[in-house]
């Protein structure tokens, strides 16, 4: 019911002015965000990455000129330099939001992000290892496949998410199911309407098992982004039907979220990739996570009423 208004609120920014002026949110921030600055979060990526992987997000999106954009791509550029000078390269990559590099400006901004990304791309292939485009809203998806494919031609490593709520989905992973193509399968964390996606949990996760199915039967690499238990379990099942490895496949979830079934998974010797976003631009990821779990709004809102 408060998933709605909260993930209208995650793009406004009265709400925004309000969350981030408190300073009674910042414990519950930092469990999900690793720090504000990249020497905050490089020390977390290295203890993380002691028995899992790790996709670093730079957070920031829908930036609104040009600097801006340049600005993410220099944070990235720097950051895949300070992953490949830690050695931590080959057990850590990066995830990008192409509305952070220009994807919604009004003039070219799918040429910009393009542009950018290929930039990215170029200094994640310098430290020698890859980069995944994360989804946003239903807007967004031919844009970002198109880029993914564009990108794809010169860096065929390059991951896309898709979002089991969203009707087209399943095609996506069909179209996506190819030798070389990594998939990173999520429920969906934006709020879509009805006409373009399921709104009822039990459809989403029908859905989610539907396209679980056609990307561990594909010839691409599967990475099933879930905390979920169920999609947990049933990933293990289907990759033990369609023959794949441990190697051929892997779990990710939400820097602070279930790190006890995080180890459990690494612990068993399956690839355990753990999500974690760094940066001053918390606001919008935060409610997105805030959205998602009842007893977080909770939490969050005590600590309001305690100002
Ligand atoms: P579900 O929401 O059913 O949660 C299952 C269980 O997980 C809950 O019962 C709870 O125990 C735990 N849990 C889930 N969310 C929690 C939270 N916020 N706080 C505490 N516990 C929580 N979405 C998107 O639209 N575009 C994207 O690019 C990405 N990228 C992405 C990358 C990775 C690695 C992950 C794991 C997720 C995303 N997502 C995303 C978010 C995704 O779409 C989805 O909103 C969340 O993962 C929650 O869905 P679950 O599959 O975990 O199931």
């Amino acid at each position: 019911m408060l998933r709605t208004p909260l993930l209208i609120a995650a793009r406004s920014p009265r709400c925004r002015a309000l969350v981030e002026h408190s300073p009674l949110t910042r414990g519950l921030v930092t469990r999900f965000v690793a720090g504000e600055t990249l020497e905050e979060a490089l020390p977390v990526v290295a203890e993380l990455t002691r028995d899992r992987l790790v996709t670093l997000d730079h957070l920031g999106e829908d930036v609104t000129d040009t600097a801006q954009a340049e600005a993410t791509v220099a944070a990235y550029t720097r950051l895949l330099a300070e992953l490949d000078r830690a050695g931590l390269a080959g057990r850590a990559e990066v995830s990008v939001k192409l509305s952070a590099v220009g994807q919604a400006l009004p003039a070219d901004g799918e040429k910009i992000a393009l542009h950018n990304a290929r930039r990215i791309c170029e200094a994640a292939a310098r430290a020698g290892t890859t980069v995944t485009l994360d989804m946003e809203d239903h807007t967004t998806t031919d844009s970002t496949l198109g880029i993914l494919r564009d990108l794809r031609v010169d860096f065929p490593w390059v991951g896309a998410v898709l979002q089991s709520y969203l009707h087209r989905t399943e095609a996506d992973c069909r179209d996506l199911a190819g030798p070389g193509s990594r998939v990173r399968l999520c429920k969906g964390a934006y709020d879509e309407p009805a006409s373009v996606a399921y709104r009822d949990r039990a459809e989403v996760d029908r859905s989610y098992v539907r396209c679980m199915r056609i990307l561990m039967a594909g010839e691409g690499y599967p990475m099933i982004a879930s905390h979920d238990p169920r999609m947990v379990a049933i990933a293990g099942g289907l990759a033990v039907r369609h023959g794949r490895s441990a190697a051929e496949y892997e779990h990710q979830m939400l820097f602070g979220i279930r790190e006890a079934e995080q180890r459990r998974i690494a612990a068993a010797g399956g690839r355990m990739r753990v999500y974690v976003p760094f940066g001053t631009e918390w606001y919008g990821y935060f409610m997105r996570r805030l959205a998602e779990r009842p007893a977080n709004l909770a939490f969050f809102l005590r600590s309001l009423a305690g100002r």
